[in-house]
């Protein structure tokens, strides 16, 4: 029998991922697609699944096995406390469960709504976390700029492999689409197209998330925002630990991750987005300059950063095969 599986915040660039990666899925189906106005009609483009979007009911969680929580953070504990007392697997794609600290969570959200489910919840890199997701109830889906920083230096930064005498250097340039569908005079075409800008520069929420997932407060992070859509590129300097270069660095990525599906260390070569938009992968580049060694990576945002990570946790949490549904 499939999985049944909810969607809260459906009509969100996020929640609609997740419709059209569950709709797909062999193993699920949708029984719910829920949003926060009540008779929301969808938005074109056209929701990639046949059913309605309906107003928020937590009852009709009770019969099912997975929810996705789609909306903002502040909303989400509220709906992953109903949810978990129907008996379902979370899997929350926003903020409300990320940071560890509840100080540092209040310094950068604001009010906590979720203090009693904090310890509750697993940080959902399925890369670094896989056993813990996998036996957990609520994950907490990382951030887009923090899985895409993450994946290539986490590994690097376990191994001794930087310097974190010196500062690590991360400069993301993400799509529109990381600020989700209501338009922001920041995002309309009017402002993106034939445009780059940095923005939130030493205030970007991710900053603190970025850290706790390294363990280091070496790596600052600076946010851009590119005329495209969807996807996310960060490049990143940083200095090799004494007698460690890049072809070294570059070993220990290929080591990492010989057996993981969706993270692909190049060869030779630069990842771009297009390599990636639309997949749950995450390419990594890496190059030598001057003796500082550069990495570059590229998720979609709304793929390997949200939506399509937050079903490889859900596929964790439901004892399917963490793969389906994302490859094809
Ligand atoms: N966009 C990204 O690249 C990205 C990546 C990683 C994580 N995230 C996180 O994922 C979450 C959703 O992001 P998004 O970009 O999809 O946002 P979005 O496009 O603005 O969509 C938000 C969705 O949440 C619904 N909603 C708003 N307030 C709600 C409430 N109080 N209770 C229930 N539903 C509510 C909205 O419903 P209505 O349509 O009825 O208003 C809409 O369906 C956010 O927490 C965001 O930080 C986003």
């Amino acid at each position: 029998m499939k999985k049944r599986i909810a969607v809260l915040g459906a009509s969100g660039y996020t929640g609609r991922e997740v419709l059209r990666l569950v709709s797909r899925h062999p193993q699920m189906e949708v029984a719910a697609a829920m949003s926060a106005r009540v008779g929301a009609e969808p938005e074109p483009p056209e929701l990639p699944f046949d059913g309605p979007i309906e107003a928020l009911d937590h009852d009709r969680l009770a019969d099912c096995d997975g929810v996705f929580l789609c909306t903002p953070h502040g909303a989400a504990a509220m709906h992953a406390r109903a949810a978990l007392e129907r008996g379902c697997k979370v899997v929350d794609l926003s903020a409300d469960f990320r940071l560890r600290d509840p100080a540092v969570h209040a310094s950068t959200y604001g009010e906590d709504h979720g203090p009693d489910l904090r310890d509750r919840a697993v940080y959902g890199l399925p890369e670094f976390h896989r056993a813990e997701v996998a036996a957990a109830d609520l994950i907490a889906n990382p951030g887009c700029y923090p899985t895409s920083v993450s994946l290539p230096l986490r590994p690097l930064i376990e191994r001794g492999l930087i310097d974190l005498g010196a500062d690590v250097v991360a400069d993301c340039k993400s799509g529109a689409s990381g600020a989700g569908k209501t338009p922001q005079p920041r995002t309309v075409f009017g402002s993106v197209h034939e445009n780059f800008l940095a923005y939130g520069v030493g205030t970007h929420r991710h900053q603190p998330e970025i850290w706790q997932t390294l363990g280091t407060d070496r790596v600052l992070f600076v946010p851009h925002l590119l005329p495209v859509f969807r996807g996310i590129l960060a490049t990143i300097w940083a200095r090799p630990a004494s007698g460690v270069d890049a072809a070294s660095i570059r070993t220990a990525l290929v080591e990492t991750y010989a057996d993981e599906p969706f993270v692909r260390v190049y060869e030779r070569g630069m990842p771009e987005l297009n390599r990636v938009q639309m997949t749950n992968f995450c390419d990594i580049g890496v190059a030598d300059v001057h003796g500082r060694v550069v990495l570059v990576s590229v998720i979609d945002n709304l793929v390997k950063g949200a939506a399509g990570q937050a079903l490889q946790n859900m596929n964790l949490v439901l004892g399917l095969p963490e793969t389906e549904g994302l490859l094809s």
